[in-house]
């Protein structure tokens, strides 16, 4: 049976600019792919255009979407711990290196007991759905048996992941360290031979992919790292997470460790930057190894709410833009203290403004108008463009008209509501390397959505949402419904919780939400 949803949906187009489009029409596949889109579809027209795809009555269920209701692409969470959401929210006084000796590998090591894995991860999994994350790349623990119960738990619930046992051998706690490298690499082999028998889903693609992981340089010997490198040259396909240039003292430490110039050049040396590597914080990474890393294709994890939490410092998101490094958003649970991408939106818009406020004057624009080089700025250029092609409703920003070079349009400016969008969606999609697949609406593509409310009726005291009894003195044009849409979705962004959270859909099926029992 098909489904066909009507009604307002945010649509990510590029790191500059998304649809809003009030009236649209999306068809979905029994297998849970999108079939067509149709931008803009007047509901006296509806039944016409239905009528057009011939479909008989049993063929399809349309979903018109309520009031203050709109449809927008899954959050994608490119680095979580798994492990850690128990610790939630502890421990943030201390920086990353005291905070894993302290609470972090103490709190990894219960995972050996795999009763208490089952009864943590179920829990887990639950909260990371439900806080509307379609795609999440997990680290487990470093065991095995824990970390296969953690992807069989995502399996059964039905969302889009990336599953790694840790790597680490060094540099670890004797109660919570792998004994040999054999032991590491025999039990990540088993790891993705169980990820790869587990039973193929309706849509005939599997959901959940193994990840390699050698947790950070520091906890890797060179000859685990030597070994892990073997793997993923026999498996180019197989992705790749791991941390980096999060904290000084850290970056100081891989540096010595590895006799290297850099932090990246620790990993290069074994081969691990490559297009499907996903790299977690990258704080403190020069611009050397910026074009390095854009040069191997390697995406990277903003996580900065962990950033801040564990006063790790603020990446230059803008300037990893400039060198054409991906970009995707990580909740890095629990250096991070919250499970929901919503919180990383926040804070990548936060972190974005501060490093502007923080710039130095030769990073102005030089043109006569005076104003910060490619700034948010209402008298540069207009943040909300109509396009005038029928196409529904184009949001560009950040793009200055008296500057066409490609690099220097991000670095020191804040972060639209387009760009945090996209980072949150498409481009957490291309750092996973499954922006053929999720990330926006396109024909061809899964439907991994939100349905997302912003009625007063959903609770949330932060939204001032869509409520007619109290605010609506007139009729509704598709002009003001637009210019609706548009605030909806900055309210949700920046003020939304679960509670705004209708449906989390994975591959055309409700896997989780408020409105999922
Ligand atoms: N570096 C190595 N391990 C970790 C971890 O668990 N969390 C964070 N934030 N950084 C790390
Ligand atoms: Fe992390």
């Amino acid at each position: 049976m098909r489904t066909i949803y009507y009604g307002p949906v945010i649509n990510p187009q590029s790191v500059t600019d998304y649809l809003a489009l009030p009236q649209c029409l999306i068809c979905v596949s029994p297998q849970g792919d999108i079939e067509w889109v149709h931008e803009d579809v007047e509901s006296s027209k509806l039944q016409d255009v239905l009528a057009e795809h011939n479909y008989a009555p049993s063929d399809f269920t349309l979903c018109q979407l309520d009031d203050g209701d709109f449809l927008m692409p899954g959050l994608i969470d490119t680095h979580a711990h798994a492990c850690q959401v128990p610790n939630l929210g502890v421990g943030g006084e201390m920086e990353l290196l005291q905070w894993l000796d302290n609470y972090t590998f103490p709190t990894e090591a219960r995972f050996k007991d795999v009763g208490y894995a089952t009864r943590a991860y179920t829990d887990v999994v639950r909260r990371m759905v439900n806080s509307g994350t379609t795609t999440c790349c997990y680290y487990g623990s470093l065991h095995l048996e824990a970390t296969k119960v953690l992807a069989t738990l995502i399996h059964t619930a039905g969302q889009r992941a990336f599953v790694g046992k840790c790597n680490m051998n060094w540099n670890c706690p004797p109660n919570y360290i792998e004994p040999s490298v054999k032991e590491s690499v025999d039990t990540t082999l088993k790891l993705f031979k169980h990820i790869e028998e587990l039973p193929r889903t309706t849509c005939g693609e599997p959901l959940v992919h193994p990840i390699l992981t050698p947790r950070f340089a520091i906890s890797c010997t060179e000859e685990l790292l030597t070994r892990l490198s073997q793997i993923a040259k026999e498996n180019p396909k197989l992705a790749i997470q791991t941390h980096i240039s999060e904290n000084k003292a850290e970056v100081e430490l891989t540096k010595s460790l590895f006799k290297t110039n850099s932090y990246a050049e620790a990993y290069d040396k074994f081969g691990l930057l490559r297009d499907n590597t996903v790299l977690a914080h990258g704080v403190y990474l020069t611009e050397d190894e910026m074009v390095l890393i854009a040069k191997r294709g390697s995406g990277v994890s903003h996580c900065p709410t962990s950033n801040f939490y564990l006063s790790s410092g603020m990446a230059r998101v803008g300037m990893l833009l400039d060198h054409g490094v991906k970009v995707g958003l990580g909740t890095d649970v629990a250096g991070g203290y919250s499970p929901s991408i919503l919180t990383e939106i926040q804070h990548a818009s936060i972190a974005s403004k501060m490093l502007a406020i923080q710039a130095t004057p030769d990073t102005k624009c030089n043109c006569s108008r005076g104003h910060h080089r490619h700034q948010t700025d209402a008298s540069s250029y207009s943040s909300v463009e109509s396009d005038s092609q029928s196409r529904g409703h184009s949001h560009k920003s950040n793009e200055c008209d008296c500057d066409k070079k490609p690099s220097g349009r991000f670095t020191n400016q804040k972060l639209s509501i387009a760009t945090l969008l996209y980072l949150a969606t498409l481009g957490g999609a291309h750092v996973c390397c499954l922006e053929d697949r999720v990330g926006s609406f396109e024909e061809g593509k899964a439907f991994d959505a939100l349905l997302v409310t912003v009625q007063d009726a959903a609770g949330n005291p932060a939204v001032w949402g869509y409520n007619p009894q109290r605010d609506l003195t007139q009729g509704v044009t598709a002009q003001s419904a637009d210019k609706n849409l548009i605030e909806w979705l900055e309210r949700f962004l920046f003020c939304g919780d679960d509670r705004n959270i209708k449906k989390v859909i994975v591959q055309g099926k409700t896997i989780g939400g408020r409105d999922h029992q």
